[in-house]
């Protein structure tokens, strides 16, 4: 009965976060929007809802039956926009505020530290991120804190245009670049050693794939991913091709939104 009771709690929840995520889509016709605060507030929320131990047993114990799975799709895709929303207006403000920053953002820099495990980034390294954002925080700490030249690619030319503000800004001496373009159309690609996908990127083992050809024999590939409950935040892991790729690294963190996997080529 307690158990009944349990999962309608969190099942409400979910429908709680649906509602409240297609309001704020909704609402959102440029990205001044005014209701910026309780955005924040939303997605603070949600991010403690994913990684808190009491609603994985909930998850687990869910029938993931034909009625829940556009509901977990839906969350995913639009709790993605309202972080794009999110990190929009954190960039067009950023040049006359003084922000108070987020949890959901302070989670983010905590997944950055922990990244690459063992597999230190130096000054020697070029790295890139794949899914860089409006606000490229990513690349502004690596670039900042090792010294690497950092690229950046985003589908989104306003994210990509927006990005190019926020690094003028907070690290115009720093080697970093954000262009529209795919793995493909990067010259630079064949002497990248360090990849990372963005978490929300939905079609990252798709590219995954395609970069086997592209990059040299070393390169190491860090995988943002969310299975089980932190797939309603995050693409989860996927099965890859057993002659291209192998697992060098799997770290889950309990503490942060999404894990990360390293991959390597086979050789
Ligand atoms: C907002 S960032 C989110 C960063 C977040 N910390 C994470 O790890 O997912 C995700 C970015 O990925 C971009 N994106 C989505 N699909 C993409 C693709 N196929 N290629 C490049 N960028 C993509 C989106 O436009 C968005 O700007």
């Amino acid at each position: 009965m307690r158990q009944v009771k349990d999962i309608d709690a969190f099942l409400k929840k979910l429908h709680y976060f649906d509602k409240k995520f297609k309001l704020f889509i909704n609402q959102n016709n440029d990205h001044l929007i005014v209701e910026y605060p309780e955005l924040c507030g939303i997605i603070d929320e949600y991010s403690s809802f994913i990684i808190n131990h009491d609603n994985e047993k909930q998850w687990n114990n869910l029938d993931k039956s034909i009625e829940i799975l556009p509901l977990v799709e839906n969350l995913r895709s639009n709790s993605s926009v309202c972080i794009q929303i999110m990190e929009k207006h954190r960039a067009l403000v950023l040049s006359h505020e003084n922000e108070e920053i987020t949890d959901y953002f302070r989670n983010i820099e905590d997944c950055i530290e922990k990244e690459f495990g063992g597999f230190q980034i130096t000054s020697q390294s070029k790295v890139l991120l794949v899914g860089s954002g409006p606000f490229p925080i990513t690349l502004l700490m690596i670039a900042e804190r090792t010294g690497a030249e950092v690229f950046g690619i985003d589908i989104d030319n306003e994210a990509v245009q927006l990005g190019k503000h926020v690094v003028n800004k907070l690290g115009s001496q720093l080697s970093i670049q954000i262009d529209n373009k795919t793995v493909r159309e990067l010259s630079v690609i064949k002497q990248i050693t360090h990849i990372i996908f963005s978490s929300t990127v939905s079609c990252k083992y798709d590219i995954l794939d395609q970069l086997y050809d592209l990059t040299n024999k070393d390169v190491l590939i860090a995988m943002r991913y969310g299975n089980g409950l932190k797939s309603l935040f995050n693409y989860p892991m996927q099965e890859v091709d057993e002659h291209k790729w192998y697992i060098k690294e799997k770290t889950v963190h309990p503490q942060s939104v999404f894990d990360v996997i390293l991959y390597q080529k086979v050789q």
